[in-house]
C-alpha cells in the first residue's frame, strides 16, 4: 500500500523503478504528490535547466525586453545597446524591489522604488546619496545575470552558469522543426492561451510522452493522424515524434492537400516545454508545464503562423487544441492525480517496447529517468547567486 508522503528525513525511494525498459515500472507516487519533492524539484531541476522565456520576435531592438518567472524566481531577458541579448534576475540590488514588469523597452534600466539605475548590459550606473556612505561597492552593486539561449527563435534562461547549452544537448531539433515548417524563421506570434490542471506537473509531461493512449483517448485525432507512420526518438534533453497527417472530409479543422504541412512532428525540451507543429499551413506551437503545486499545473499555449490574425483554418487549428484535444488530455491528468493518491497504487509497469512507438512509453521511462537523476544525484551548491 501506499503510505502517502516521504518522511521527513526519510531518502526518497525509488521502489521497483528500473533502467530496464523490458521491466520499467513508473516512479512511484509519492513523487508526484509529497511537498518535499516539488520543492527539490524547484531547485534541482527547474534553478539547473532551461526554461522558455519569450520569443526573440519582442526583443528585436536595442532595450527592449521581456519579464518572466522561472517558479519563484523573477528574471528578464534584454537587447543590450551592442546587439547581444543578455538575461538578469529581476531584483534590484538596493532593497530587492523587481526592477521591470512586462514587457517593452527601456533605455537605462530604472528602480521604480528609490531610482537605482543600471545599464542594459546589468552595470549599475549610479543612485543618489552614494556620496553619503562609505565603501560603496559598485561592481557588487551590478545585476546577477542568467544564462540565456535562442532555439527556434525562442529566449531561452537559466539560472545554472555551469549549464550545457541547449542546443548541445537537443541536437538535431531545430533541424527537425525547420523540416516540418521550412518557414519557421517568418513565423509571427498570434495567440496565447492558458490551461490550470489539477495534477502534479510530471503527469501532464508524462501524458505527452506517449501516444498509448491516443487509440482510444483522442478519437478526433486519430482522424487527423495516421498512426501507422507514427516515429518516436530521443536525444539527451529531448524526445521527437512524428506522424503523417491523413487527408480526407473527416478531419477535425481542414487540411488542404496543398497545405505545405503535411506531417505532425512534436518535441519535448526536458524538463517542461514542448514544441510542435501540426499538418496545415505553416504553424508552430509551443506549451510549458508550470509547477504550481505538487497537485497543479499551469499550462501556457503559445501559437506562431504567417500572420498575427490566424485565418478562419489557423483558428480551427487553435480552437481544436484547446477545445477538443487538450481538454481529453486535462481530464486524463486530472483522473491519474486523483489516483496517484489512492491507499491501492504506487507503482504500475510502463510498455517501454520501442518496437511499436505507437504503443510505447519508453519516452515516459526516458522522462523518468531524467527525474530520477535529478533528485537522487549528490547535491551541489545552489546556482542562485
Ligand atoms: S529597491 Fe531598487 S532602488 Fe531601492
Ligand atoms: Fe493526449
Amino acid at each position: 500500500m501506499n503510505d502517502g508522503a516521504t518522511q521527513k528525513g526519510e531518502q526518497l525511494g525509488i521502489g521497483r523503478f528500473t533502467d530496464d525498459p523490458s521491466r520499467a515500472w513508473t516512479l512511484p507516487s509519492e513523487w508526484y504528490t509529497d511537498p518535499a519533492v516539488f520543492d527539490a524539484e524547484r531547485r534541482r531541476i527547474f534553478y539547473r535547466n532551461w526554461w522558455f522565456i519569450g520569443h526573440v520576435e519582442d526583443l528585436g531592438t536595442s532595450g527592449s525586453y521581456v519579464t518572466a518567472r522561472v517558479l519563484d524566481q523573477e528574471v528578464f531577458v534584454v537587447h543590450g545597446k551592442d546587439g547581444v541579448l543578455r538575461g538578469f534576475f529581476n531584483v534590484c540590488s538596493h532593497r530587492a524591489h523587481p526592477l521591470l514588469r512586462g514587457k517593452g523597452h527601456c533605455g537605462t534600466i530604472i528602480c521604480p522604488y528609490h531610482a537605482w539605475a543600471y545599464n542594459t548590459d546589468g552595470r549599475f550606473c549610479g543612485a543618489r546619496g552614494l556620496n553619503l556612505v562609505a565603501d560603496f561597492d559598485r561592481t557588487e552593486a551590478n545585476l546577477k545575470p542568467i544564462k540565456v539561449e535562442v532555439f527556434a527563435g525562442l529566449v531561452f534562461a537559466n539560472l545554472d552558469d555551469a549549464a550545457r547549452p541547449l542546443a548541445e544537448s537537443a541536437p538535431e531539433v531545430l533541424g527537425h522543426l525547420l523540416d516540418a515548417c521550412p518557414r519557421l524563421p517568418e513565423l509571427t506570434h498570434a495567440y496565447s492561451f492558458s490551461v490550470d490542471i489539477a495534477a502534479n506537473w510530471k503527469a501532464v509531461v508524462d501524458n505527452n510522452e506517449e501516444c498509448y493512449h491516443c487509440a482510444g483517448g483522442h478519437p478526433s485525432f486519430m482522424r487527423l493522424i495516421d498512426m501507422t507512420t507514427y516515429r518516436a526518438w530521443e536525444y539527451e534533453s529531448a524526445t521527437c515524434h512524428t506522424v503523417a497527417g491523413k487527408r480526407g472530409k473527416s478531419l477535425p479543422y481542414e487540411v488542404a492537400a496543398d497545405d505545405p504541412v503535411q506531417q505532425g512532428f512534436f518535441s519535448f525540451l526536458w524538463p517542461n516545454t514542448g514544441l510542435g507543429v501540426l499538418p496545415g499551413r505553416d504553424n508552430f506551437f509551443l506549451f510549458q508545464m508550470v509547477p504550481i503545486a505538487p497537485d497543479r499545473t499551469r499550462v501556457d499555449w503559445h501559437f506562431w503562423f504567417m500572420q498575427p490574425e490566424p485565418t478562419s483554418a489557423e483558428a480551427a487549428l487553435i480552437a481544436y487544441l484547446r477545445d477538443e484535444l487538450f481538454p481529453e488530455d486535462k481530464a486524463f491528468c486530472e483522473g491519474v492525480q486523483r489516483g496517484l493518491q489512492s491507499l491501492a497504487y504506487r507503482q504500475g509497469r510502463l510498455i517501454a517496447n520501442t518496437e511499436r512507438p505507437d504503443l510505447s512509453e519508453h519516452q515516459v521511462l526516458w522522462f523518468h529517468q531524467r527525474v530520477r537523476d535529478s533528485l537522487t544525484a549528490r547535491d551541489r551548491s545552489s546556482p542562485a547567486p
